[in-house]
């Protein structure tokens, strides 16, 4: 029993976590909400909105997903408007030119979650970086639109690589570029899929689940569950 004890204790030791150098942030649905998008696709779909948002993020994903496997590569903002045209088109709806570059306009004003401007203030004794599917033409007139790129200035786009998440090479970002161990970075994401890819790569991972969603069952679970970004800084100032 006492050896027992003393190994348990030993283990504990070892399993010590470092501190928290770099906090690391997905983009869509993390940072900015991506079903902002409901509101310009009520204008023209009043009732189908919430469909259209569903189905369109659900295939942004999918396609994103099915390119990285055939070891195909377009831009984020590509496969984005491909989702979008599925989506109408699944809901039969009408829409030409115009509507599809309104809608997809949106993108690059979606809404920021509104406790993260207090949040990566108290955060800000990190590094801080953004690592995203997102392509640096589709993100940076966001992050310059909401302001984000004041509080984090550093933009990591998987467009590098031209392979999109889960795939490890676009992980291996983050401790490339910031120049810090992987161990020492907290990788925060609200998709769960993202969560996992970047647990199966070794980031350390907080998954911030707004919705209460049930957890992958792929045996890669993050360190930390939480709600939204300001329980994030409650964790981030603690490690
Ligand atoms: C991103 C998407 C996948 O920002 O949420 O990478």
């Amino acid at each position: 029993m006492e050896t027992l004890v003393e190994a348990e204790g030993g283990i504990d030791m070892t399993n010590q976590k470092k501190p928290i150098q770099a906090v690391v942030f997905d983009a869509y649905g993390t940072l900015f909400d991506v079903h902002s998008v409901m509101e310009a696709c009520e204008e023209f779909y009043p009732g189908d909105e919430k469909m259209i948002s569903q189905i369109w993020r659900q295939k942004q994903l999918e396609y994103s997903w099915l390119l990285s496997l055939m070891e195909r590569y377009e831009p984020f903002e590509s496969i984005t408007r491909r989702g979008l045209i599925f989506a109408l088109r699944s809901r039969n709806l009408p829409f030409d030119e115009p509507v599809l570059k309104r809608l997809m306009g949106e993108y690059r004003r979606l809404g920021v979650f509104p406790e993260a401007f207090a949040a990566l203030e108290r955060m800000k004794d990190r590094k801080l970086a953004i690592l995203s599917n997102g392509n640096p033409e589709m993100l940076e007139p966001l992050l310059e639109y909401t302001g984000i790129e004041k509080k984090i200035p550093l933009l990591l786009s998987v467009e590098e690589k031209k392979i999109f998440k889960p795939h490890p090479t676009v992980y291996e970002m983050a401790p490339d570029f910031l120049g810090i161990p992987k161990e020492e970075i907290l990788f925060v994401s609200a998709n769960s899929w993202d969560v996992a890819g970047a647990r199966s790569y070794g980031l350390r991972v907080a998954w911030i689940n707004r919705a209460r969603n049930q957890q992958e069952e792929l045996d890669l679970l993050p360190e930390i569950e939480i709600q939204d970004l300001e329980e994030l800084a409650d964790y981030v100032a603690n490690n």
